[in-house]
């Protein structure tokens, strides 16, 4: 499987969402990889059960080495909001880090060790963007649409869906989401990622009822053909899945004919259609791990949680979907284990550093969308 170069320590903080993200100390940047794990083995003893770890399933094996909890989006969430720990150091990206603050306690801190962990897709739906879609949309129909937010979004955009009576779903339960939302509406206007939409409506006997309003082509706007339509999908994607191709598939097979082929929903609908299974990376995780000892299973998700399933199932032959040009997610990348090392190292000197916390009113809101999710 291929192996991941590490991640660059320097970049521009105007680029950042929260402005009280630091950068690593520079003592933190060279250190080695044994005392590292050493650093943080000791760290993690002395701070017991005032610090939980989360770890997604993209993040690299130094983070789930020590994470208490490894999973994908939806099992992260359950886990934060069940958890009295007093730090949640989150190994995951920012809108992960963000919705963990939103169903913890007030009393309870959210840490991203980097603050560079940041999705590009949940920043391909800005609020500010979708409050005018809505504006157009609504102007041109009588009929009640209800917001739909994929987790991989800022939590603004989860305040705005509770606001209009939506609410927020992960890869793992957007048809239960959906269902929810036309039990209460007559239309989904869903964001931002047109593949999972898509997958979706596909999965409900839906596809022809779908249309994509991309906020960035004025020519193709047209609000009352959108509402035309029952599902209207944002044109967002993921870069990583996003890559993947049918052909992609058909090599596999060709090249391995005994290989079963898993993806993630947030793959091209061809993709998706040319696998076996399809689903969160929780249940990629749970497809190869109740495998029979020799079956083979072609992964078409980002390389780490592949890399895992390889490490993790000796007894399954594990390939990535697309070979060497599989990619891993840069953002899940900037979890350094060296950041790690140095956040839980200032929470024993009593400081809390790349804090995560959602303003306020907007968690209030947000959590309104997350419950909704958690309740379906
Ligand atoms: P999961 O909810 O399946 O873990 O996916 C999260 C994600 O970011 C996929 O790109
Ligand atoms: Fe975002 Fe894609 Fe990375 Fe998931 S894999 S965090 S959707 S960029």
């Amino acid at each position: 499987m291929p192996e991941m170069e590490t991640a660059e320590f320097e970049t521009d903080l105007s680029l950042f969402k929260y402005d009280n993200l630091e950068q690593l100390p520079p003592a933190y940047r060279d250190l080695s990889g044994a005392e590292r794990t050493e650093r943080i083995e000791v760290a993690l003893e002395e701070l017991g059960d005032d610090v939980v770890i989360l770890g997604h399933n993209y993040q690299r094996r130094e983070i789930v080495e020590h994470a208490d909890f490894v999973g994908d989006s939806y099992g992260l969430s359950t886990e934060a909001a069940a958890t009295d720990a007093d730090y949640v150091v989150f190994g995951g990206v920012t809108f992960m880090a963000e919705s963990a603050d939103i169903i913890t306690d007030d009393s309870q801190s959210v840490i991203l060790p980097s603050m560079e962990a940041s999705c590009p897709m949940a920043g391909m739906a800005e609020a500010l963007q979708v409050d005018a879609a809505w504006a157009e949309l609504t102007a041109a129909t009588d009929d009640d649409i209800i917001p739909i937010t994929y987790m991989n979004s800022y939590a603004d955009l989860k305040a705005f869906c509770a606001e209009q009576g939506g609410l927020v779903c992960t890869s793992s339960n957007a048809a239960d989401a959906f269902e929810w939302a036309f039990d209460r509406g007559d239309k989904v206007l869903f964001l931002p990622d047109k593949y999972l939409g898509t997958n979706t409506a596909h999965e409900l006997g839906m596809a022809e009822e779908t249309v994509e309003w991309d906020p960035w082509d004025p020519e193709s706007k047209d609000a009352e053909k959108a509402v035309d339509n029952d599902i209207i999908l944002w044109e967002g994607y993921c870069q990583v899945h996003e890559r993947f191709r049918e052909s992609h598939v058909e090599e596999t097979r060709a090249e391995h004919p005994e290989a079963n082929v898993v993806v993630h929903p947030e793959c091209r609908r061809e993709v998706v259609e040319a696998a076996d299974v399809v689903g969160s990376t929780a249940t990629i995780t749970e497809t190869v791990e109740s495998a029979d000892p020799g079956e083979t299973w072609a992964i078409g998700t980002e390389i780490h949680l592949a890399n895992h399933l390889d490490r993790w199932n000796p007894e399954v032959e594990v390939l990535p979907l697309c070979g060497d040009a599989c990619m891993d997610c840069n953002a899940m990348r900037q979890i350094d284990p060296n950041y790690l090392t140095w956040v839980l190292e200032e929470l024993l000197e009593g400081r809390e550093r790349n804090v995560i916390e959602v303003d306020p009113e907007t968690k209030d809101l947000a959590g309104v969308a997350m419950d909704r999710m958690m309740e379906l």
